[in-house]
């Protein structure tokens, strides 16, 4: 068996064998198989596609390249929640108390941000000192004793992932099906959660642009985790503007504080609730309306935000120190109507580039910079109202592009839904 011949034989659209995609990859991760040996294989996936059982081979060899993580010392059943990424998107840190609120453990590991969405790890940053860098055993017995923790991914979770995922992004082979979701699913499986709820984004400031794109792709990554005999649930949720007001990352968790009160902005609660009553649902087997209401209350209650202000305070981090950016500019509108799009995937650019995300992983973050949208897709606007403030840093902010984010339109209609399917 030769790289070459693997090589050629995904060139011309055969099938590769579970030995030859093991040859490739575990070679690539002890570095026999050079990058651009493992670019010309990405490309030639991307390109010709992998049918279902290639890409269920791929998920395994990728998930026994690292570290596996065993939670069965936690007590009841863990649901995992993932999202494909998208702009203004802190629904996990909302979640996570919430659901533990309703004494259901999350040992939750997230990544940080790249390209034009933001990481839920640079976003609990924005509180001071708040540690992301716990022990396996400080991070299960924290899971134990409060009912939730939060960390960084481990160092050697899924290496095939992080070596590839690095070639991925500098050669145009990220939007791949069957790569997306060998990867996703390689680092849910080895997180060890019993059960896995993925909230995949569909629309212009998503991975996937496409309903039926995002449909197969979830059709897939539903296959893969029964495969492995973990129940999996995606909801196929709208990215066709930013979620929520909030992007950039302290002023997200200030929204997501908001949300956990019971006063976050309508289709942040909408998708919390959503994807929230899905996991209560599992852990607890109950329905998802028994769910929803339970979760309902807890926001109502004060009980989420506790477990929240309980988890920060556990994890070393100060409450009061979330600190946004004191340079604030509202931005007018230029004329009156109705806002018709915000491209969400143009105003996350814009926001990395403010010093909210990085371009390269060693960039450092300005976690007080961003946006907040006054008016959103489908609201009505006069002609010098406030459209949105601007946190300004220390970097330069063109407005224009900004307020070239926006179209308008001369009617009212009727919003897409953001909650569009659930797969299971
Ligand atoms: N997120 C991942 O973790 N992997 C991908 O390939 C794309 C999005």
């Amino acid at each position: 068996m030769t790289i070459e011949r693997i090589i050629d034989k995904k060139r011309l659209n055969y099938r590769l064998t579970k030995e030859e995609l093991a040859f490739a990859v575990n070679g690539f991760v002890n570095g026999k198989i050079k990058d651009y040996q493992m670019s010309a294989l990405l490309m030639a996936i991307t390109i010709n596609g992998m049918t279902d059982e290639e890409t269920i081979n791929l998920t395994e060899i990728m998930l026994n390249s690292g570290d596996k993580i065993d939670l069965s010392s936690i007590n009841g059943i863990k649901v995992d929640k993932h999202s494909t990424g998208g702009v203004g998107d802190k629904t996990t840190l909302v979640l996570i108390p919430l659901v533990a609120s309703l004494g259901i453990p999350v040992a939750k590991m997230s990544g940080r941000g790249l390209g034009h969405t933001g990481g839920t790890i640079d976003k609990i940053e924005s509180i001071k000192n708040f540690n992301v860098k716990l022990n396996m055993d400080d991070f299960i017995n924290q899971v134990n004793s409060i009912g939730v923790a939060l960390v960084s991914q481990t160092g050697n979770l899924v290496p095939a992932d992080k070596k590839m995922y690095a070639l991925r992004d500098v050669t145009a082979t990220v939007e791949s099906i069957p790569l997306i979701a060998s990867s996703i699913m390689s680092k849910k499986l080895a997180s060890g959660a019993d059960k896995i709820v993925l909230d995949v984004k569909v629309g212009a400031g998503a991975l996937m642009k496409t309903y039926s794109e995002a449909k197969r792709l979830a059709e897939l990554m539903v296959k893969i985790g029964n495969h492995h005999g973990r129940e999996t649930v995606c909801v196929l949720t709208s990215m066709s503007e930013p979620l929520g007001n909030a992007i950039g990352n302290a002023l997200e968790v200030k929204e997501s504080i908001d949300t956990l009160k019971g006063k976050g902005p309508k289709d942040l609660h909408e998708l919390v609730l959503k994807l929230g009553s899905i996991m209560v649902s599992l852990a607890k087997n109950i329905s998802e309306e028994e769910a929803y209401n339970m979760l309902e209350e807890n926001l109502n209650n004060g009980k989420a935000y506790d477990k929240f202000v309980e988890l920060v305070e556990a994890q070393g981090g100060d409450i009061n120190s979330i600190e946004v950016s004191d340079k604030c500019i509202s931005i007018k509108a230029k004329k009156t109507g109705v806002i018709g799009d915000i491209n969400a995937y143009k105003m996350g650019e814009i926001v990395r580039d403010m010093g909210a995300g990085r371009l390269t992983i060693d960039d450092e973050i300005d976690h007080g910079v961003g946006i907040v949208l006054s008016k959103k897709v489908g609201d009505f606007v006069l002609e010098n109202e406030e459209l949105l403030k601007i946190y300004v840093g220390n970097k330069d902010v063109n407005v224009n592009e900004i307020l070239d984010c926006y179209s308008s339109s001369e009617h009212f209609f009727d919003k897409s839904p953001l909650i569009i399917e659930v797969i299971k």
